[in-house]
């Protein structure tokens, strides 16, 4: 229950005022927000994020967009978040995502994806390592655990 996964919404999100749609999305799943910070990646920050990319044809746009503006980087902590994170987004490309996933009802291009998770419990450790400060990651009780989990 106290999995944690790295989910950033991007900026194309940040200008189009996303940001509260999405948050809300995690926060009524029943998730927990651990740490938020808005931040303009550095590139060197940006290359490191999606290091698994470097040299495919979409890793030099991807980076240039990464680092066009805010960045609204966050960890969310339940249940199967990592997993469940992902599902939440829909597919990488939001053509293919379902209806009712984040990409699915707010992006069209696949480089304008709206919002990065984790794709697995070592990544998401990896991710939150690179983006923050432990001592920006908090740890406090809520009193909602027995109305959310048996
Ligand atoms: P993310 O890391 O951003 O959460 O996205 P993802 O896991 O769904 O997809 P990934 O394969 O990690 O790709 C990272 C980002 O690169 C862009 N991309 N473009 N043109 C293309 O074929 C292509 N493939 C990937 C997307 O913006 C994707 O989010
Ligand atoms: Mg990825």
């Amino acid at each position: 229950m106290n999995e944690q996964t790295f989910i950033a919404i991007k900026p194309d999100a940040v200008q189009r005022g996303l940001i509260g749609a999405i948050i809300s999305r995690f926060e009524v799943k029943g998730y927990t927000l651990r740490a938020m910070k808005l931040i303009v990646p550095s590139r060197q920050l940006a290359e490191e994020h999606y290091a698994e990319h470097k040299g495919k044809p979409f890793f030099e746009p991807l980076v240039s967009f990464l680092t066009s503006g805010p960045v609204c980087a966050m960890i969310w902590e339940g249940k199967e978040v990592v997993k469940t994170g992902r599902v939440m987004l829909g597919a990488t490309n939001p053509l293919a995502s379902a209806p009712g996933t984040i990409r699915g009802d707010y992006g069209v291009d696949v480089g304008r994806n709206v919002c990065h998770g984790s794709d697995s419990v070592e990544s998401a450790k990896r991710e939150i390592a690179l983006w923050f400060e432990p001592s920006e990651v908090l740890s406090f009780e809520r009193t909602m655990q027995p109305w959310l989990y048996e």
